[in-house]
């Protein structure tokens, strides 16, 4: 969940980590810090506070290093304080690390640690690794102790870590991300490549158990043992992950989800066939995800139930631990996930290959874990999603899953040109004048203290994401039933002016209506989303049919809606509290 990048090599490298930083800054906002060395001495810069509140505090602009690492941190062990910020030292303010995840035998080694006269300064779980690097350097080099240090760690980490008196910088991951950037005068280590990419595309992904240890060359070692690793070139440039014109990053990759539907229906089409070919032979297909995937999860099963009348079970990556009993080396288990990187999802994929079940993935992060650990992946090549909330990498994940549905049937061809019609429409969803109209139901929302999202069949996963979509940038409470659960019992919160959200459609037009009715005649404020408009709306907007495609045409104005509820808040939309782009830690 934090954000964690160093660099080596010839340039100055203090401006580089600041930089990486704030392209990681997606990652976690509550802390940050940086260790520099500099003429041999160890600098460690920390605060409470966004990256930019922390360095505008701290004057580096002067200080020149080659060695640099930096942090940013969403907390786990330990409050927000200045003392709990990365990157943490040892006793001798010698070493220094930053760390992305939990290392669960944190109380045990920091007593033992304690018993060896080591003064450990933070809350963090974190501290420790810099001190056992500490300890275990009275017996041997920088390079060994690392390696040591990390054969005693239990958990999930991502670490990179430097030594005043050495010209090298080490790296370690296990179930946490971590990449290695190449550029022509240095190397870089961190969580995720947008942190590298305004100075290199070529990127060395790391596998789990790795640790790499770079001086004049780099090399990289897994279970003792020196690997290789090849140099894998990134098809995303830097301007995609910046914000260019717009405000927020929210609101450009809403907008560029025409450009996203374009690019995920250009599968390839041979490995939508074996994906396609592994559903028909499995016996037993499980969908899994978390949050926004796990939503395309559940719309996923509609449109397969519709389409193409094959059965598929969905299930909460983090709830999967239930199923695994079902699984024989027959079963399927297809992940969502837009970084493949998401805690709760790989453990669920591996819990599913123990059992010899095949695992597929949907993901937008090439290079990402579950791209390695996946039998065969469907890219979505939606760019660089960097807003905490998902939105152009679900309907991506949509489209992909239409596509299959298709395919299933052998109408592969059919649904590349549905979705490819809808390409233009989508343009008009993001456009200004639309984001304009639904700017005034936003003024009319903004002080809501709840609101409620409701749709029927297709329309319920939407109205379970539209209410997630909601809630997790504007604070205010939202969610999403189907229209049949109204009456028994989500009913008896409606109040006069509770604003509900109705999606409609043709094909359920009649029962959905009905829902609509019964709200209003409780006092709701009735807001219709759909292609046709009734009486018994208060606010309509006007979304044209796309019959399996729907759910791919009605999130967009509510994803609109809810980055206006969040301007006229006065929230930040791209960093909503509480919350991380990445959820690597279960
Ligand atoms: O990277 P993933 O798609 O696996 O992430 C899953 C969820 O953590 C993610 O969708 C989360 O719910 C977002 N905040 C939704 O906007």
């Amino acid at each position: 969940m934090c954000g964690i990048i160093g660099y080596i090599g010839k340039k100055d490298a203090i401006p580089l980590v600041l930089n990486g930083l704030k392209n990681l800054e997606y990652r976690g906002y509550d802390s940050a810090g940086i260790g520099a060395i500099v003429n041999g001495e160890l600098i460690v810069k920390k605060d409470v506070g966004k990256i930019d509140e922390v360095f505008s505090k701290i004057n580096i602009s002067s200080i020149g290093s080659n060695i640099t690492i930096g942090h940013t941190r969403w907390a786990t062990h330990g409050k927000v304080t200045k003392e709990n910020a990365h990157p943490h030292t040892d006793c001798k303010n010698e070493i220094a690390i930053v760390h992305n995840g939990i290392i669960e035998n944190y109380q045990e080694l920091k007593k033992e640690l304690i018993s060896k006269g080591h003064v450990l300064k933070s809350e963090t779980d974190s501290e420790i690794i810099a001190h056992l690097i500490e300890e275990e350097m009275k017996q041997r080099n920088f390079e060994d102790a690392f390696k040591k240090a990390i054969e005693k760690l239990k958990g999930s980490y991502a670490i990179v870590a430097i030594n005043k008196n050495e010209k090298e910088m080490m790296g370690a991951r296990k179930e946490s991300p971590l990449v290695v950037g190449v550029s022509e005068d240095g190397y870089f280590i961190a969580s995720d490549v947008p942190s590298f990419l305004d100075e290199t595309k070529r990127v060395i992904y790391l596998y789990d158990g790795d640790v790499v240890v770079i001086n004049n060359e780099i090399k990289i070692f897994n279970k003792g043992v020196e690997v290789k690793r090849e140099i894998d070139s990134i098809e995303w440039d830097a301007e995609q992950a910046k914000k260019g014109v717009f405000k927020h990053f929210m609101l450009k990759e809403i907008s560029e989800q025409a450009e996203v539907v374009k690019k995920a229906i250009m599968q390839d089409e041979k490995i939508i066939k074996e994906i396609v070919n592994a559903i028909k032979n499995a016996k037993g297909v499980y969908f899994v995800g978390c949050g926004t995937a796990y939503h395309a999860c559940l719309e996923g099963s509609y449109i397969f139930s519709k389409v193409a009348k094959t059965h598929v079970n969905v299930c909460y990556a983090h709830e999967f631990p239930n199923y695994v009993h079902f699984l024989t080396p027959e079963s399927l288990v297809i992940a969502i996930s837009q970084s493949g990187e998401t805690a709760d999802t790989l453990a669920a994929i591996r819990a599913a290959k123990e059992k010899g079940a095949k695992v597929m993935s949907i993901v937008n992060v090439a290079g990402s874990t579950l791209v390695r650990e996946s039998d065969k992946v469907l890219l979505q090549h939606a760019g660089p999603e960097i807003c905490v909330l998902s939105t152009k990498s679900y309907t991506s994940q949509l489209t992909i899953l239409v596509m299959l549905a298709y395919a299933l049937v052998d109408k592969l061809d059919e649904a590349k040109s549905k979705l490819k019609e809808l390409i233009r429409y989508i343009y008009y969803l993001t456009s200004k004048n639309t984001q304009e109209y639904i700017k005034k139901l936003a003024e009319k929302l903004k002080d809501a203290r709840d609101i409620y999202l409701i749709g029927r069949d297709l329309q319920y996963p939407t109205a379970l994401e539209a209410a997630l979509k909601i809630k997790e940038v504007s604070y205010i409470h939202a969610e999403g039933f189907a229209g049949g659960e109204l009456k028994h019992g989500n009913i008896a919160l409606i109040e006069k002016g509770t604003p509900c959200i109705i999606f409609t459609s043709k094909e359920n037009e009649e029962g959905i209506i009905a829902n609509a009715s019964e709200l209003k005649a409780r006092g709701a404020y009735v807001i219709g989303v759909g292609p046709r408009n009734s009486e018994v709306f208060d606010f309509f907007i006007k979304v044209r049919g796309a019959e399996e495609a729907n759910s791919i045409v009605q999130i967009i104005p509510i994803q609109i809606l809810a980055y206006q509820l969040a301007i006229l808040r006065g929230l930040d939309p791209d960093r909503p509290r509480n919350l991380a782009k990445s959820v690597t830690v279960k």
